[in-house]
């Protein structure tokens, strides 16, 4: 099965809501290569409404950077999956490693949103990685195996092949130390293993795989290359439309 290669930017808390719009119309006016790579943007939750707006009608899709995994109701400062799907989100992005970091997201509470999300039709992006202390102890291919079991929990077969993985090593995130391209395919390669043990080879050569951390324009190429890396969820270099650009037209090439 052919995977067709997929980059998000994920915002992160940046932007004011004009240089949102204008980076979103900059990426949409640009994108020339939709027959060959999906595009996704994933702006702050406050302006996913605005630049909805800016996208409408143009090959890029909208994420939400979190959700809560319920219906309505009284949960001060949260936004749930209907209200992505309200303002035109295709993704949403759930288990991040800031989230889990700075905010508690365990590897249940992200199963939760991740089955909520599939439930609405929302296509989940989750995030799995080990930290620096991790990796150093040897321990890389327990962590990720133990956030795919527990975060990606009591799917079906069907809904597993909606997911997107993203593959993002803590210490590679905002810090200019991408992984070496080999030593992220081990761990793509890894990831499909486990889907395929779990369910079959079909369901595993179905699933995207992005690696995130330190994606750049200049770099994005050789991670590509490898046979088990889809694309890249990619932070600081998507909040510029040409460096973001450049990642999407690699893409394109593989
Ligand atoms: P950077 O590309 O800024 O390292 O961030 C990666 C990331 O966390 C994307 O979700």
């Amino acid at each position: 099965m052919v995977r067709r290669p997929f980059v998000a930017g994920n915002w992160k808390m940046y932007k004011t809501r004009n240089d949102a719009v204008a980076l979103a119309k900059g990426v949409a006016s640009k994108f020339a290569t939709p027959d060959r790579v999906d595009v996704a943007v994933c702006p702050p939750s406050i302006y996913l409404d605005a630049v909805g707006q800016a996208i409408k009608g143009s090959s890029v899709a909208l994420g939400g950077q979190n959700m809560y995994h319920t219906t309505f109701g009284a949960f001060t400062g949260e936004v749930n999956g209907e209200m992505l799907l309200d303002v035109g989100c295709k993704y949403v992005i759930l288990g991040h490693s800031e989230r889990r970091q700075f905010f508690g997201d365990t590897d249940e509470f992200v199963n939760r949103k991740v089955l909520a999300a599939l439930k609405l039709g929302l296509l989940p992006i989750v995030c799995v990685g080990e930290t620096l202390d991790q990796r150093k102890a040897g321990q890389t291919a327990k962590v990720v195996q133990t956030q795919f079991d527990g975060s990606l929990a009591g799917l079906t077969a069907e809904q597993m092949s909606q997911v997107v993985i993203a593959y993002e090593p803590v210490w590679a995130i905002g810090t200019g130390v991408k992984a070496e391209p080999r030593q992220a395919e081990e761990v793509h390669a890894d990831l499909r293993k486990l889907i395929e043990s779990r369910y079959n080879a079909q369901v595993a050569s179905s699933v995207r795989i992005q690696y995130g951390g330190s994606v750049k324009a200049d770099n994005a190429a050789e991670m590509f290359q490898q046979p088990n890396i889809d694309g890249a969820l990619v932070g600081g270099a998507s909040l510029e439309v040409e460096s973001f650009l450049k990642i999407i037209e690699a893409a394109a090439a593989k």
